[in-house]
């Protein structure tokens, strides 16, 4: 297959120009497809043939479900059963935006987009592009994160160009992602709010609209073995890099930097990621900008997680950030980038 590329950046008429696209959709094509957390590998969720086809394209686990987008509250009825007052609650507060809701499904959703669960997360996302493709297509749209499985997610489309060459039928050009992490995913259990997965729409927000959250504990935590899983991603390596990395972080700054440096003495070939105000401090010439806001941090982690093996060093040494707020998204996902290996200074 040939994949062509569209470019919807400064579009004033979305319909028209992603109207092809939306075509391939509705073939059971597979399209790349931004939005505003990061670009997704989009297909027609009720078609079983074009939902296996992403699990392929991205060689992903069987096991692990797939997000189901929306573009509006009319496409709901038909895709999950009697929604409660938390979840209505959730979707009135956050909804269009980066927060996916696990609900139970109805059969019109196939057993290979949720992956053999009653449940199906669903999502209404605020980018224009991926709302007015949905429009377009008529059909809700399953879209994991566009990456092949294990690799870092993309947020913008240079990143994944090649990983996905010839195995879609377009690739939509969206720019830059706003967020750059992928949406939060709760579930309501015992009318209690649980997140799963922690992104821009942080705990803090939630608890505001919905009273007492429940971070799972495999949010920091590694899974041990014969544990119950509520989210099967969690189970998966992720955004890992080949090059050995470590996380480090302490509140104390100064303490902080020693440690690191204190490494790159121990072993010159190595990377610091690091927040921009702290990487004159680093005695290497090897360093890479985090950012300085967690805003700018999690635009940036999964582009300079993609980059650290382009440096051929023995060992990246990654700032981390405090966990909470937007924190704890960031500090999830680089946890499983470093596969846990994390020093925190007291
Ligand atoms: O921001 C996002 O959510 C992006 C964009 C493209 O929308 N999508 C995304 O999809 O991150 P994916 O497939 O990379 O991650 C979906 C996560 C996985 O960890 C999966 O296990 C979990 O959501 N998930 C999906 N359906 C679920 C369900 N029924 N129950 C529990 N977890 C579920
Ligand atoms: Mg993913």
């Amino acid at each position: 297959m040939k994949t062509k590329q569209i470019d919807a950046r400064e579009e004033k008429d979305l319909a028209k120009i992603l109207k092809p696209a939306a075509k391939a959709i509705t073939e059971g094509k597979l399209v790349l497809m931004p939005t505003e957390t990061v670009y997704g590998l989009a297909a027609n969720a009720l078609d079983s043939q074009a939902v296996k086809s992403i699990f392929i394209a991205k060689g992903r686990a069987q096991d692990n479900p797939l997000i189901v987008h929306i573009a509006d509250f009319s496409m709901l009825d038909n895709l999950v059963e009697e929604i409660g007052e938390i979840e209505q609650k959730l979707m009135n507060v956050f909804w269009p935006g980066p927060l996916t809701i696990i609900l139970k499904k109805k059969d019109i959703i196939p057993s290979v987009t949720s992956a053999g669960l009653d449940t199906v997360g669903i999502r209404m996302p605020s980018n224009q592009i991926a709302r007015v493709l949905i429009q377009q297509a008529k059909v809700p749209i399953a879209a994991p994160s566009a990456n092949i499985s294990g690799r870092p997610s993309g947020t913008n489309l240079a990143d994944i160009r090649q990983e996905f060459e010839g195995k879609v039928a377009y690739r939509i050009d969206g720019g830059e992602c706003d967020i750059g992490l992928e949406s939060t995913v709760v579930r309501v259990i015992d009318k209690k709010v649980h997140i799963l997965r922690p992104g821009k729409i942080t705990a803090e927000q939630i608890a505001k609209v919905t009273g007492d959250v429940v971070i799972d504990k495999h949010v920091l935590g590694k899974i041990e073995k014969d544990e119950i899983i509520r989210s099967p991603g969690m189970k998966y390596r992720h955004y890992a890099p080949k090059t050995k990395c470590m996380l480090i972080y302490g509140t104390d700054k100064e303490k902080m930097i020693k440690y690191i440096n204190q490494q790159i003495q121990a072993n010159p070939n190595s990377l610091v990621i690091g927040r921009k105000e702290n990487l004159p401090y680093y005695q290497t010439d090897k360093k890479l900008e985090l950012g300085t806001t967690l805003e700018e941090i999690s635009k940036n982690i999964f582009t300079l997680l993609r980059k650290v093996d382009t440096y051929q060093v023995d060992i990246a040494l990654i700032e981390g950030v405090e966990k909470q707020g937007l924190g704890l998204a960031i500090m999830n996902r680089l946890l499983r980038a470093c596969e846990y290996n994390y020093i925190e200074i007291l």
